[in-house]
C-alpha cells in the first residue's frame, strides 16, 4: 500500500495503473461503513485508491471541523489488510491554495433536507469530489447510502459534468442495535448512545406502517415524529418522506420513496434513512 500527499506524486502512481481504477472518497476516522465501500471497490476494480481529507469547505461555521475526529495511523492500519493500493491524503493548502475561486454547485436536488439545514454544505462536497475525481481519474467511485442526498447530488453532478465515472452506491452498515455507523458516533456519551437507536426505531416503525399499507406520507412522517418525541435525549431537526429521485416531500407514496431524518443527541447531529421500494 502506497501513500501520497501531493498531486504530482498521485499522478505518477496513477499513470502506472492499467485496468479499472476505483476511488473511495472519505474524511478518515474509518469504521465498518467505510470499510464496506473499500471491500466492494476491491472486488470490482483492479486498483483501489482511498482519499482521506477532512474537507473544510463542507463544514458550516457552527459545525465540527476543528473537532472532527482524525487518526491517520489507525486508518492506514485498517486499510492495509483490505488490499488498498494507494491512499491519498492531500493537505487543505494544496486543495484550496490562496486565491482559490472555483466552485461546483448542483441546484434543485441540493435544496431540501440536508441542504436546507446546512447552507453551503453540498457546494463544498461537490467541489471537493470533483477535485478528487480530477486528481484520481477513477473509472468507478464508491459512496454510501448513509448519506442519501449526497449520493443523489454526486450522481447528478457526475451526469451533468460528463465525468466518465460510474457511481456505485453501497448499503448502510449498522451497529447490531441498528444505529448507522458514523465517525460522529464517537461524540455520543453512554446515555446518548443508547438513545441514538431512536432513529432506526422511528424509521422501522414508519416502514412497518408502509408495509401494512399506509401510503399517506404525512402519517408516515407523524409516526417518526411521535417516536422521536418519546425519546427525551433526542431532538428532531427534520423528518422527511420524499420522492426518491427529486427528494421533494410527498403527500402520497406512489413510487420509490426516501424516509430520512436528522436528529440531535446533545450537540451531536445524526442522520439516517430507509428506502421504500
Ligand atoms: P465520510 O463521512 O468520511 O464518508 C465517506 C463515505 O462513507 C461516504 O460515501 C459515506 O456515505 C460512506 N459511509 C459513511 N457511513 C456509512 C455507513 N454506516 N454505511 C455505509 N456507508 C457509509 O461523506 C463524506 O465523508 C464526505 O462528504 C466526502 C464524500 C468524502 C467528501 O468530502
Amino acid at each position: 500500500m502506497l501513500t501520497v500527499i501531493t498531486l504530482s506524486d498521485l499522478h505518477s502512481v496513477r499513470r502506472s495503473y492499467a485496468g479499472i481504477v476505483g476511488l473511495v472518497p472519505t474524511m478518515g476516522y474509518l469504521h465498518e461503513g467505510h470499510l464496506s465501500l473499500i471491500r466492494r471497490a476491491r472486488e470490482e476494480c483492479n486498483h483501489v485508491v482511498v482519499s482521506v481529507f477532512v474537507n473544510p469547505t463542507q463544514f458550516g461555521p457552527q459545525e465540527d471541523l476543528s473537532k472532527y475526529p482524525r487518526d491517520l495511523d489507525r486508518d492506514l492500519s485498517l486499510m492495509e489488510p483490505l488490499g488498498v493500493d494507494l491512499v491519498w491524503f492531500p493537505t487543505a493548502e494544496s486543495m484550496y491554495p490562496q486565491g482559490y475561486q472555483t466552485w461546483v454547485e448542483v441546484e434543485a436536488i441540493t435544496r431540501p433536507l440536508e441542504g436546507a439545514r446546512r447552507p453551503g454544505h453540498f457546494k463544498g462536497v461537490t467541489t471537493i469530489v470533483a477535485k478528487l475525481f480530477n486528481g484520481v481519474q477513477p473509472h468507478r467511485a464508491f459512496f454510501g447510502q448513509k448519506d442519501a442526498q449526497q449520493a443523489a447530488v454526486i450522481r447528478q453532478m457526475t451526469h451533468d459534468l460528463n465525468f466518465p465515472i460510474e457511481i456505485v452506491i453501497c448499503p448502510i452498515v449498522r451497529e447490531p442495535d441498528g444505529l448507522a455507523m458514523s465517525s460522529r458516533n464517537v461524540y455520543l456519551e453512554a446515555e446518548q448512545r443508547k438513545a441514538a437507536t431512536v432513529l432506526y426505531r422511528s424509521l422501522t416503525a414508519a416502514r412497518n406502517a408502509y408495509e401494512n399499507g399506509e401510503r399517506d406520507a404525512e402519517k408516515l412522517r407523524q409516526i417518526m415524529k411521535d417516536m422521536l418525541a418519546a425519546e427525551p435525549l433526542a431532538q428532531m431537526q427534520y423528518v422527511s418522506c420524499a420522492d426518491y429521485d427529486t427528494l421533494e416531500e410527498l403527500e402520497e407514496v406512489t413510487g420509490k420513496a426516501l424516509l430520512s431524518m436528522a436528529v440531535f443527541l446533545g450537540k451531536t447531529r445524526l442522520i439516517d434513512n430507509f428506502v421504500l421500494e
